[in-house]
């Protein structure tokens, strides 16, 4: 019995209770994973899926982008994994027992955002094409409630990917004196308005993680039979 309580002082009782937000969160990829490759979905209704995009090639590589995302980082890490815990907890899990394991060992690869970064800003002109060709269908110029949602699609990705971090480094946060740098006023001003956008990064991130999930089911709906393909404007 007292080996019992020594332990439980050790060992917090929040970590020996299951973690249901892992396991909560492995189940919903297999099964949005499962759906994606199951059940590809192809052109509907003149829409390209942003998840099978031309970007399908570099999916892997966008896929790793997203992942290292310090917006989603911050979160599977305190929540999926619960290490490392915010100092701030009173319950720091087991945070004062192991070593810092953010971005050692397979989270190395964490490492590897600011590069990934550029595969993010190639793929982005890619989700304003499937914008413009969803415009024309059957030959008529219309704009349709997908449409709008590809765009909005596309200048979410746009945002979260500008007020990236790493593109926070490269647009001034390397710079140590802006009064000695080439065209030093121009990059403090770009910098300004970067750091006004990375304060919102975490929000991007997730609108546009939602939008493209909620996208895909949209596309699903309608390649199902539903009528939710409405016509806000037509030209002929
Ligand atoms: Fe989130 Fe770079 S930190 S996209």
């Amino acid at each position: 019995m007292k080996n019992e309580n020594l332990f439980l002082q050790i060992v917090p009782s929040e970590l020996l209770e299951p973690n249901w937000r892992l396991w909560s969160f492995i189940a919903l990829l297999i099964l949005g994973m499962g759906t994606l490759l199951m059940f590809p979905m192809g052109k509907v209704n003149g829409y390209i899926d942003p998840f099978y995009a031309p970007t399908v090639l570099v999916v892997p590589i966008a896929g790793l982008f997203r992942l290292t995302c310090y917006a989603y980082r911050k979160d599977y890490h305190k929540h999926l994994f619960r290490h490392p815990n915010s100092c701030t907890l009173s319950i720091r899990g087991d945070s004062t027992m192991r070593g810092y394991s953010g971005e050692t060992k397979l989270f190395r690869i964490e490492n590897l955002h600011r590069y990934f970064v550029y595969a993010g800003i190639a793929i982005l002109p890619f989700f304003y094409y499937d914008f413009m060709i969803s415009l024309m269908y059957g030959g008529i110029f219309s704009l349709r409630l997908g449409s709008v949602l590809l765009l909005l699609n596309a200048v979410l990705i746009t945002l979260w990917i500008s007020s990236c971090h790493a593109i926070r480094h490269l647009a001034g946060g390397r710079t140590d004196c802006y009064g000695c740098a080439f065209a030093g006023r121009q990059r403090k001003s770009l910098f300004n308005k970067q750091s006004f956008l990375n304060a919102h990064h975490e929000l991007f991130a997730w609108l546009s993680l939602l939008v493209i999930i909620g996208i895909d089911l949209y596309l699903r709906g309608l390649s199902a039979g539903l009528p939710l393909d409405l016509n806000i404007l037509k030209l002929l």
